[in-house]
């Protein structure tokens, strides 16, 4: 079949890499891609948030089958429009991806779900908020109601960091997305990610994760789109798993079926656990970023099946075929990021990296211009490996980090600390 990945970042690589394994491919294009996925399928240029030019594309390339990376394209509706035209997508419809386009709407949904999540309020002016603030004192967790790209929350630790974030949001810096605010309860524990697939009715878990967020080592400094990331979290043991399906992932999924808006496509939870319990932080409605690297090299072949299933409305006859296994990525970013970096640094040694089902070096930030690969993002590489321990997952992955010659980028050397009891 011939299939169309939308994006161009370290998760859409790694969705390119798993695919191609599967026999079931036969021509595999991304829009826009990147240098590294450019070397292994068709790059495309498109915009990928206009649903009518990606129908367009879709149709004149002939493709079966549209895997979408991002969530831009799934709140904008683009899954709505390939399913009008009669195409097979994996992602959620617009009304479905507010799960992550709106806080709000998250909020609702788990309420009626009776899934466990903090206590939590809106706002659509500033003093209303302010006052809530000073009646229930820090620390609290101020939040842009919209798409913010993951600056949109404020963790505050002090009365007047909360307040402040409050006045932030309503001076329009987060623009459309700041124009309501959620304030939350702060809830304690040990964050941790799930991805399950969706057929609008099954779900079908696809594994575990955890990230680093923080750009310096010890998880210190300023929050980035993750540093790092590996698979399985320890946290999520088969207990706290049961729950999180049971309490909080198969309730919010059939509150979605029945406002006759079915979830269908990858649901990515983030949990706070405490005491072995679950509770939601938040909902996404695609891969995480650099999380799917570490799955997809778990998965490998597989991936397009249980994606193709989940599109199809099959998901019931489906189940992951496990490996003992543990993945890791490490992400190598332009010196200066998350602030401002240089671009255009020339990126070396490449070429002779070991390519095999338990090493990738993914592109996330990355072009090519006159033979040479050069950085073009903040987040431009993600060195992932697989191993049958963390640790084992951990060398390998460090391995081929070290083995890039690039004076222009950094890395944290401390990636999966908590799970390896380091610290
Ligand atoms: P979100 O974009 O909602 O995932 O929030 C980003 C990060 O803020 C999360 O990964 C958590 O580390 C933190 N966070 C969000 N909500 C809360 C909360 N209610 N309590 C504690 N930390 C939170
Ligand atoms: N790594 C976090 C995200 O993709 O949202």
């Amino acid at each position: 079949m011939n299939i169309l990945v939308l994006g161009g970042g370290g998760r859409e690589h790694a969705l390119a890499w798993a695919i191609l394994q599967n026999p079931k491919c036969d021509r595999l294009i991304v829009a826009p891609g990147n240098a590294g996925i450019a070397q292994i399928a068709e790059c495309a240029s498109l915009d990928i948030c206009d649903g009518g030019a990606v129908v367009e594309f879709a149709e004149a390339e002939a493709i079966d089958f549209v895997v979408i990376g991002p969530e831009a394209p799934l709140a904008a509706g683009v899954a709505d429009r390939l399913v009008e035209a009669g195409l097979l997508v994996f992602g959620p419809s617009a009304e479905a991806a507010k799960l992550e386009a709106s806080k709000r709407f998250t909020k609702e949904v788990c309420d009626a779900a009776g899934a466990p999540t903090a206590a939590w309020a809106r706002f659509d002016a500033a003093e209303p908020a302010k006052d809530h603030i000073r009646a229930h004192g820090a620390p609290i967790v101020v939040k842009a109601d919209g798409l913010a790209a993951g600056k949109g929350v404020i963790v505050a630790m002090t009365e007047d960091e909360a307040l402040a974030a409050v006045d932030e949001m309503f001076s329009g810096a987060f623009g459309e997305a700041g124009a309501e605010v959620v304030i939350e309860e702060f809830m304690e524990g040990e964050e941790a990610s799930f991805f399950v697939l969706c057929d609008g009715e099954t779900v079908l878990p696809v594994g575990t994760a955890q990230d680093h967020k923080r750009v310096g080592e010890g998880d210190t400094g300023p929050n980035t789109g993750g540093m790092g990331a590996y698979s399985p979290a320890p946290v999520m043991t088969p207990e706290v798993t049961e729950a999180a399906l049971e309490r909080i992932i198969k309730p919010t999924v059939a509150e979605m079926a029945r406002r006759g808006t079915p979830y269908r496509g990858v649901l990515y939870a983030g949990f706070m656990i405490q005491d072995g319990a679950p509770r939601l932080v938040e909902y996404n409605v695609r891969f995480g970023d650099p999380e799917c690297q570490a799955l997809m090299m778990r998965l490998g072949a597989q991936a397009l099946d249980l994606m193709l299933a989940a599109a199809e409305g099959r998901l019931a006859d489906r189940t992951v075929n496990w490996a003992e296994d543990h993945a890791m990525t490490v992400v190598l970013a332009a010196k200066g990021y998350p602030g401002s970096y240089e671009k255009g640094s020339v990126i070396g040694g490449l070429e002779q990296l070991p390519e095999t089902s338990w090493e990738m070096m993914f592109h996330a930030g990355t072009t090519e211009a006159e033979g040479k690969i050069t950085a073009t993002g903040g987040r431009v590489l993600n060195a992932t490996a697989r191993g049958r321990t963390l640790q084992e997952a951990r060398d390998r992955a460090y391995e081929l980090a070290e083995a890039v010659d690039w004076s222009g980028g950094f890395y944290r050397r401390d990636i999966g600390w908590r799970a390896l009891g380091e610290g």
